[in-house]
C-alpha cells in the first residue's frame, strides 16, 4: 500500500487501455519512468495505424479509393494537430519524420533567406536539435547568440535581454527542458523579440506532453513538437504562423506542392504514422469533457497535467529525502514546471543506477538526452549525467512509491 494519494485516480486508470502495461521482466511489473525519451502507446493510436494498413494503403493524390482515402487522413491529421496547438488553421501544420529533421529543414531554409549579419539567439537549456541546426548557420555568416544558464536550472533573463538587438532576427528557444523540468517564460520572451520584430520558435518536444498548448495565444511563429511523445508514433510536427512559411525558400522538389504546409514535406509521408497521430490526439480528447473537439483536448491535458504533478511533486519529495541524492532541476514550489525529475547520487555513476533500476523493471533514462549542453556547462557532463525519471499518465502512486524505495536502497549499497 502507497501513502501517496492521489485526486486523479480516473486519470491514471486509463492505463489499461496501454496493452505494453502488462509486460513484466525479471519478475516485476515493468513501471514507465522513460516517458521524456518517448511514452508508450495507447490501443486507441495502436487500432488506427493498424487500419489504416488493412483498408488504406496507399500513395496520396491518386483517383482510387484507398488513395482518396489516404488523402482524406493527412488532411484530418492536419486538421486534429491544429486543434491540439491551437493554431487555428491546418494550413500551418506540416508534417516529418522526427523535430530533429524538421528543424534542420527550417533552418536551411532560414540560412538562404536571411542576410550575412543577421543574428539568431540560441540557449545553454536547449536540447541538441534546437541548437545545432542553428549554429550550423554560422557559416553563412549568420551571428548566432547563446543565452546563460543559471546554476538553478533556469534562463538568464538578463543575458536573453542583452543578447536580442535590432539585428535579431531569430530566438529558438525550447519551451521545457527535457534534462531538468524547467519551464521558460515564453510570454517574456515573446515580448522580447517582439519588440525587435524577430520571429520567436519554440522547441515543444518536452512541453506538449505535459501541457495545453496554444501557439495563437502565445503568439509563436514556430513551434516544433513531436508525437512519440504524447502517446502516439514517431512523426514531427511543425506550426508556421501562417505566411511564413510560404516566405521561405525550403528544399523541395519541382513536382511537389510549393505552398504552406506542404512545401517543407519531402517524399512520402508515413502515412500509418499520420493516423496514429490524430489517434493519440483523440485519445487526449477522450480526458475532457465539452463536445467541442478544442475544449476537450484542452480539458484533457489539464486533467493529465495535474495527475502527473502531483506525481512528481510526490516523487521529487520522496527522493529529497534521501542521503547521498541531490536533485537536479527546479523545485515544485515554482509556478509551472514539467513532471521530469532528475538526480544523481554521490558516489554512484548515473548509468550504474539506471541500470539496477532497470533490473528491478523500473525504466529510467541516464546520461544527457542530448541536452549536452546545459550537462557541459553545470559541470554534470563528465560525471556521466543526471538520472531522469519522467511522469506520463499511467503512472501510479504506487510505481511512485516504489522507485523511490528502489532508489533508496541503492543509494544506501553504495554507503550513502
Ligand atoms: C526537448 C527536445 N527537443 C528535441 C528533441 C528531438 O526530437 P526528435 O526525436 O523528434 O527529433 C527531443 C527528443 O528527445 C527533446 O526532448
Amino acid at each position: 500500500m502507497t501513502t501517496i494519494k492521489s485526486n486523479y485516480t480516473h486519470v491514471f486508470e486509463r492505463r489499461e487501455e496501454f496493452p505494453s502495461m502488462k509486460r513484466r521482466f525479471n519478475d516485476f511489473s515493468l513501471a514507465y519512468f522513460d516517458g521524456p525519451g518517448g511514452s508508450q502507446v495507447p490501443m486507441q493510436v495502436l487500432e488506427s495505424m493498424n487500419n489504416y494498413y488493412m483498408n488504406s494503403n496507399a500513395n496520396s493524390h491518386g483517383l482510387f479509393v484507398t488513395s482518396m482515402e489516404t488523402d482524406r487522413l493527412i488532411a484530418d491529421a492536419r486538421d486534429t494537430m491544429a486543434a491540439f496547438l491551437g493554431a487555428g488553421s491546418s494550413r500551418s501544420i506540416s508534417f516529418g519524420a522526427n523535430m530533429t529533421t524538421l528543424n534542420f529543414s527550417l533552418s536551411r531554409a532560414l540560412g538562404r533567406y536571411l542576410e550575412p549579419g543577421d543574428e539568431i539567439v540560441i540557449t545553454q537549456l536547449d536540447h541538441e536539435a534546437n541548437r545545432q541546426p542553428w549554429l550550423s548557420l554560422r557559416e553563412a555568416g549568420i551571428v548566432v547568440r547563446e543565452v546563460k544558464i543559471t546554476s538553478d536550472f533556469t534562463l538568464d533573463y538578463g543575458d536573453l535581454e542583452e543578447k536580442i538587438n535590432e539585428d535579431t532576427r531569430l530566438v529558438a528557444v525550447g519551451y521545457s527542458s527535457n534534462a531538468f523540468g524547467t519551464v521558460n517564460n515564453i510570454a517574456r520572451i515573446r515580448e522580447l523579440t517582439y519588440q525587435v520584430g524577430a520571429w520567436l520558435l519554440v522547441d515543444a518536444v518536452h512541453y506538449a506532453p505535459h501541457f495545453p498548448l496554444d501557439v495563437k495565444a502565445s503568439g509563436i511563429d514556430f513551434l516544433l513538437c513531436s508525437a512519440y511523445k504524447f502517446y502516439g508514433p514517431h512523426v514531427g510536427i511543425l506550426y508556421a504562423k501562417e505566411g511564413l512559411l510560404d516566405r521561405l525558400p525550403t528544399d523541395r522538389l519541382r513536382t511537389q506542392a510549393q505552398t504552406a504546409p506542404y512545401c517543407i514535406e519531402t517524399g512520402t509521408l508515413n502515412h500509418a504514422a499520420l493516423a496514429g497521430v490524430k489517434g493519440a490526439v483523440d485519445f487526449i480528447s477522450t480526458f475532457g469533457k465539452s463536445d467541442d473537439f478544442r475544449s476537450a483536448i484542452v480539458e484533457g491535458m489539464t486533467e493529465i497535467a495535474a495527475h502527473e504533478e502531483e506525481m512528481a511533486s510526490a516523487l521529487y519529495q520522496g527522493l529529497s529525502a534521501i542521503p547521498g541524492l541531490s536533485l537536479k532541476g527546479p523545485s515544485f514550489d515554482v509556478s509551472h514546471r514539467a513532471p521530469t525529475v532528475s538526480f544523481v547520487i554521490d558516489g554512484l555513476d548515473p548509468a550504474t543506477v539506471s541500470r539496477k533500476l532497470g533490473e528491478k523493471g523500473i525504466c529510467s533514462w541516464d546520461g544527457h538526452f542530448y541536452a549536452i549542453r546545459p550537462m557541459e556547462v553545470l559541470g554534470l557532463l563528465d560525471r556521466g549525467g543526471v538520472i531522469r525519471l519522467g511522469l506520463s499518465l499511467y503512472n501510479t502512486p504506487e510505481e511512485v512509491d516504489r522507485v523511490i524505495g528502489d532508489v533508496r536502497k541503492i543509494a544506501r549499497e553504495t554507503g550513502n
